[in-house]
């Protein structure tokens, strides 16, 4: 039997979600909503407001979509999962009570605490004079944390006294964040190395993804303001699987355990943020989705049917089927606007997409058709992927067919990987 497939969102990680799903014997339809010009090439883009839902259920409907995949954290925060599934709809994602150790810190760092999960030490405050009393008795640099959903830019790494009051005037004074910052983490700054990890989850039974690692600063070197990410490589290649296995038992097993416990079953991916610490894996942050551009690298070497293994953890029968993932290595490079992550132009022309090339397959985000033409309309304009025997490999022929395209203003990082590979 064959399935239709409606994908919520519009990045990179949804073109690659559809790109996989598109090669399921088990798929003939895709819907993206809103998509890009990517997706609308493989599938049909859907033009209905995010935060419709009641719309979303009525197109779901009358277009018999068999399973609804939820790509941004914005919506699992703003409930689709629960309406829909309330309409009787098939979704993968996460309630927004299981979504909530994403879209707040304060839940997420309280509920590590109870269950003993590895964190940077932390103390919450909604109150300024007694947050600015508690930074000055701290040492530097230290963390401060909107609550809630700030597209990746709510956290500030202040590097003394009075880079930290002015953190915390910005996020609770001028509230830059909105209510994001009306409580906010002050917590401890962590030293090492900074991996992702994905989780594929059913509400008890749990797969995890090889590793990753995400470039999250605009600049080579780790340098410039932070990004919703520059480039990811999988699997890291000095992570081995004792540290798998000790990520897999201290962090995410408690974590599904946690929540389950608390009535908030986990249905989705889990995608932990850590820093690999002298003192073994730490949590920085929880994400409840698939990272982008994480995503764009997996979807490069998983080998099983998506479908598949969505409809899986729908069904909460993850357990009874296998995953399987080539042993080769990915990554992805981000193609970014001139300006990104500040502000930035949109429509201006993409060139050097035509040229096809089965070593690197490009992946659209912030791209949309214009009287028949590819035109940026996004930070993140596009992710090349490549595939090799090794790191260096894919990283190669990622580079190369960067070189043939063009958009005016165009920047990404050329050390991609470097700092893994030479590990
Ligand atoms: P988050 O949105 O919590 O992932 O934070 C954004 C970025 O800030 C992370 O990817 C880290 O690079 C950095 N960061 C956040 N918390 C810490 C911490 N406690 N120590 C060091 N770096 C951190
Ligand atoms: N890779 C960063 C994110 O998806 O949040």
């Amino acid at each position: 039997m064959t399935h239709s497939v409606l994908i919520i969102g519009g990045g990179g990680r949804e073109h690659a979600l559809a790109c996989k799903l598109q090669q399921s014997p088990n798929v003939e339809r895709i819907f993206i909503l809103p998509g890009n010009a990517g997706t609308g090439m493989i599938g049909e883009n859907v033009e209905i407001g995010i935060k419709n839902h009641a719309k979303i259920v009525e197109f779901v409907k009358e277009n018999n979509i068999d399973l609804v995949v939820v790509g941004p954290d914005d919506p699992l925060a703003d409930s689709m999962v629960d309406d829909l599934e309330a309409a009787g709809i098939s979704i993968f994602g996460p309630t927004k009570a299981a979504a909530e150790i994403e879209w707040s810190k304060v839940f997420a760092k309280e509920f590590m605490q109870a269950e003993g999960i590895p964190t940077a030490e932390f103390q919450v405050f909604s109150d300024q004079k007694e947050a600015n009393e508690y930074v000055k008795r701290q040492n530097f640099p230290v963390v401060i944390k909107a609550s809630g959903l700030a597209r990746g830019k709510g956290v500030i790494i202040a590097k003394n006294l009075l880079e930290a009051e002015k953190a915390i005037q910005d996020l609770m004074e001028h509230k830059i964040f909105g209510e994001a910052g009306k409580e906010i983490v002050i917590e401890e700054f962590l030293r090492g190395d900074e991996i992702s990890i994905h989780v594929f989850c059913d509400g008890k039974n749990i797969a995890m993804f090889p590793s990753a690692q995400d470039h999250k600063q605009i600049f080579d070197n780790d340098e410039g303001p932070n990004t919703g990410g520059m480039g990811t490589i999988t699997p890291v290649p000095w992570v081995n699987k004792t540290l798998m296995d000790q990520i897999k038992r201290t962090i995410v097993l408690p974590t599904i355990r946690g929540l389950e416990k608390r009535g908030r079953k986990f249905v989705g991916v889990l995608y932990p943020g850590l820093m690999i610490t002298n003192h073994g894996p730490k949590v920085i942050e929880f994400n409840a989705r698939f990272g982008d551009p994480e995503a764009q690298s997996y979807m490069r070497v998983l080998k099983t049917d998506l479908f598949e293994i969505l409809s899986a953890c729908v069904e909460a029968r993850l357990d009874q089927i296998k995953i399987e993932w080539t042993y080769e290595s990915a990554c992805c490079v981000v193609l970014a606007s001139g300006g990104y992550p500040g502000e930035y132009k949109k429509g201006i022309s993409i060139d050097g997409l035509e040229t096809t090339s089965s070593d690197a397959i490009i992946f659209h985000a912030g791209t949309k058709m214009q009287d028949g033409a590819i035109v940026t309309n996004g930070g993140r304009v596009l992710g090349v992927t490549a595939t090799g025997k090794d790191l260096s490999s894919a990283l190669g022929k990622a580079y190369a067919r960067i070189k043939m395209i063009r958009f005016g203003g165009m920047q990404y990082r050329r050390d991609i990987g470097a700092k893994s590979s030479g590990k």
